[in-house]
């Protein structure tokens, strides 16, 4: 079940940058830009590099290792938005000074 969980607080992600988290196992990177917070996976799905260490621009991270860029708000591959290759989102809110992601629990094993 899908829940909000606190992962960091106010002052712990840079102004224009990101961080990541570990959530249910997953990990999860959370930008603060323009005063406002997004979640989107961490691993880039092109070949795994933490997008929470790229450098964002506008609404965008580039990734640091072969320059893809994402959407930090949806997830969607930017420089290619029609193809299905993207990466996930999550809802993201202030509670205080507590910030909290909702991410899904991982599906079971079958
Ligand atoms: S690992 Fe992100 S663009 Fe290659």
């Amino acid at each position: 079940m899908a829940e909000f969980q606190t992962v960091a607080h106010v002052g712990d992600i840079p102004e224009g940058g990101g961080r990541s988290f570990c959530v249910k196992g997953k990990m999860i990177a959370i930008f603060f830009v323009k005063g406002e917070y997004s979640a989107i996976n961490d691993l880039c799905p092109h070949m795994g590099a933490s997008l929470a260490a790229g450098y964002v621009e506008d609404n965008g991270v580039i990734c640091p290792w072969h320059a893809w860029r994402f959407c930090i708000k949806s997830g969607t591959w930017l420089d290619n938005p029609n193809s299905k290759t993207r990466t996930e989102s999550y809802p993201v809110r202030l509670i205080g000074n507590e910030i909290q992601v909702e991410v899904p629990d991982l599906a079971p094993k079958p």
